[in-house]
């Protein structure tokens, strides 16, 4: 296999982000007693960012799971809105600096949870991957993005694909555009032809999906080896080469459409008919394929279909969701029972092709993903690797915050000089 997980596990990141106070989350305490009587469950505090449409279904189908197998526990949803995590981390970041953890959270394999294994905040899993035998199902280089001075952290759900260019073949038709734009050149001129016809080119979520445009572009302008090379010792973010990647971001972002609320909005703009292109992670398929209630129930190949950002034809832009033991969980056997759900393959099976994401377990029932998601399979097993940056493979909470801020000012400034300086200083204080 040609697997080349990137080796950018190398910071220690004790976590600046203060909380944001709004985020919304249920605010009941844990482990206690949900009804009176003999037979009340004790409740796990499982903490997401999984509240949306498309999200939260695929928790769902794994909490239905949770609460057969586990009689004496129920499920209590912590998740807190907002796509990518952005206002949950930052709650999250105050719950543990309170030492109030959630029973179990969510985090993202790589540099984000080496973050939170080296400020201490993590139970070592090694005892669970032992009882299971789960060094045997999951990768070994994914294990080893969770794992620290030989110990594990947590327990990886799936894998998920940032760079995915979603697109709605009407529009491209009415358009006049053939199919979808392999190289960066081929997305502009697609994109000059849908403003033409007065349709949204590019539709845009929240500040963040800025930063996950950002990183298919320079993944498409920098090739793979390129930008794996940028989370290195000796990166240079300062190069040419960069300097023109975020010139070709300033270009493709000045097709945007008014920014929508989070992700989903912008996804839909595509389904609907009313947006081109949008370029999100592949939790946008499970939002347009699941029925309505949890998703649009909209028709592949007809509402939507896909093909990797441009540029970045075989390349996995990839990043995995993980769950975790935090240390003094109040419910920690029940945080426990919830990790083994997760664990599982019978888990595993029933969330992903809900979530839109493929299995972490190498044994899952390949029969169950279909669609998007055989692509999904098929390319993960053959595709060169590189780490997303939004969603915390190849840089710590810290370095992310810095290039999120420097992000949040070009969409105002258009500035690319003051964007690359942003890159190069946020590069500079986080990396190690
Ligand atoms: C990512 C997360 C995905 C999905 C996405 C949008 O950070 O890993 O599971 O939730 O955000 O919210």
């Amino acid at each position: 296999m040609r697997r080349r997980w990137l080796a950018t596990i190398t910071m220690a990141a004790v976590l600046g982000l203060t909380a944001c106070g709004g985020g919304g989350g249920p605010a009941a305490p844990s482990g206690q007693a949900s009804g009176a009587g003999g037979d009340a469950k004790k409740q796990v505090e499982v903490f997401s960012w999984w509240t949306g449409p498309g999200e939260a279904d695929g928790l769902k189908a794994m909490k239905e799971i949770f609460e057969k197998q586990n009689s004496g526990f129920s499920f209590f949803d912590a998740a807190v809105a907002g796509g990518s995590g952005d206002k949950a981390k930052a709650l999250l970041q105050s719950k543990l600096q309170a030492d109030t953890p959630p029973d179990t959270f969510q985090g993202h394999a790589g540099a984000e949870l080496q973050g939170y294994i080296k400020a201490g905040d993590l139970e070592d899993l090694t005892f669970l991957y032992d009882e299971l035998k789960l060094k045997d199902v999951f990768p070994a280089q994914l294990v080893e993005q969770i794992s620290y001075q030989g110990k594990i952290y947590s327990v990886p759900v799936n894998i998920h694909r940032s760079n995915i260019l979603w697109f709605n073949p009407s529009v491209l038709k009415e358009a006049g555009v053939a199919g979808a734009p392999k190289t960066i050149e081929e997305f502009v001129a697609a994109l000059e032809k849908v403003k033409a016809k007065g349709k949204i080119p590019l539709s845009i979520g929240s500040e963040w999906t800025v930063t996950h445009l950002m990183e298919s572009v320079l993944l498409g302008s920098l090739g793979t080896d390129g930008y794996n090379a940028l989370f290195k010792p000796g990166a240079n973010w300062a190069s040419p080469e960069v300097t023109k990647a975020l010139e070709n971001f300033k270009t493709i972002l000045s097709y945007a459409g008014d920014p929508q609320d989070d992700w989903q909005p912008a996804a839909a703009q595509v389904a609907e008919g009313k947006a081109a292109f949008n370029i999100m992670g592949d939790w946008a398929y499970g939002y347009f394929h699941n029925p309505p209630d949890g998703g649009l129930g909209k028709k592949s190949k007809t509402d939507f279909d896909w093909a990797p950002a441009p540029g970045t034809g075989g390349t996995y832009l990839w990043l995995s969701d993980s769950f975790t033991l935090p240390k003094g969980a109040k419910n920690r056997d029940g945080a426990i029972a919830w990790l083994k759900v997760a664990a599982s393959k019978e888990g595993q099976d029933a969330f992903n092709p809900k979530k839109g994401s493929i299995p972490a377990r190498k044994d899952a029932d390949a029969s169950l993903y279909t669609d998007y998601l055989g692509d999904a399979l098929k390319d993960w097993s053959a595709d060169k690797l590189a780490g997303s940056i939004q969603h915390g493979v190849a840089v710590n909470q810290p370095w992310l915050a810095a290039v999120n801020e420097a992000v949040g000012l070009f969409i105002g400034s258009k500035d690319v000089a003051a964007l690359q300086k942003g890159l190069v200083d946020a590069a500079a204080a986080n990396a190690q």
